[in-house]
């Protein structure tokens, strides 16, 4: 069985590409099924980027070794990881029987790798702060991404809002409509909607939670940086990996039954 792809894609750096890309790919791995049992899933991460962000957090991680939950020493579990900034196409093909899922982490959308992801990542996600983003960089970003489906018409894309402050609900609506029109403008076209291309703005949404965020830097994933103290960020991406694998498996059905 092939792996299932997904990528992290945007033009604009430091909106999460990386810090989603880890905490996803910790989060498929901890998978449990619907009786609570541990799923093993085994997910890859690959890092496209050249500033190896990614790359650095794991290392830090294996440096880190463990940590100490309810005061007894737990190891981590290794992250399967690997710099590729370069084929990443024909990288993914050769391994892609090995593993359940391959997260890619890109540089940004104007990056040759991050073009290569769009014509074969089944999901691609682009993380967004809803205050203040760049519009110009996220047309572009998503330019690219109608791009790469004339080669990948299935692929599912997601924007998810990150650092966002639940507080600001009037804020956090603005920006979720400034989005959804530049997302309407490029892809609801010629009589269809940007639903009927697959791209979606996710409901789910990311909290900004610097104190914890910040300890990824020392090889901790969010969920052990916020143990203990909150479960904010578990139920978050609980939330939405549930929702890609919904969408995913509406655009994986309707294939099928066509
Ligand atoms: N939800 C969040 N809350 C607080 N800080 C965050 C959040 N998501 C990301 N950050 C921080 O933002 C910075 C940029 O994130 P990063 O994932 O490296 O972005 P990118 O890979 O897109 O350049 C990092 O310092 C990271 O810790
Ligand atoms: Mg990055």
């Amino acid at each position: 069985m092939a792996a299932i792809v997904i990528a992290l894609a945007n033009g604009k750096g430091g909106v999460g590409k990386s810090t989603v890309a880890l905490n996803i790919q910790y989060a498929i791995s901890t998978m449990r099924d619907t009786d609570s049992k541990p799923m093993n899933l085994n997910a890859l991460l690959v890092d496209a980027d050249d500033q190896q962000t990614s790359t650095k957090t794991c290392n830090a991680r294996a440096k880190l070794g463990g940590m100490k939950v309810k005061g007894v020493y737990q190891p981590f579990q290794p992250i399967e990881h690997i710099f590729k900034d370069q084929d990443v196409e024909s990288y993914v093909k050769m391994v892609t029987e090995r593993h359940d899922f391959i997260v890619i982490d890109t540089k940004g959308a104007e990056s040759d790798t991050s073009r290569e992801v769009t014509t074969f990542a089944n999901i691609l996600l682009i993380p967004l702060s809803p205050y203040g983003f760049d519009k110009q960089a996220l047309a572009d970003t998503l330019k690219i991404v109608k791009k790469g489906q004339r080669f990948n018409p299935d692929m599912l894309v997601m924007v998810v809002f990150n650092k966002v402050d639940k507080k600001a609900t009037a804020k956090n609506r603005e920006g979720r409509e400034e989005v959804n029109a530049i997302i309407n403008e490029i892809f609801a076209v010629n009589g269809k909607t940007a639903a009927d291309n697959n791209v979606f703005i996710c409901a789910a949404e990311l909290s900004y939670k610097p104190t914890f965020y910040s300890e990824m830097t020392k090889g901790y994933n969010v969920f052990e940086a916020a143990r203990g103290v909150s479960l904010d960020p578990k139920t978050e991406y609980d939330k939405l990996l549930q929702e890609i694998q919904t969408r995913y498996a509406q655009i994986n059905n309707a294939q099928e039954a066509a």
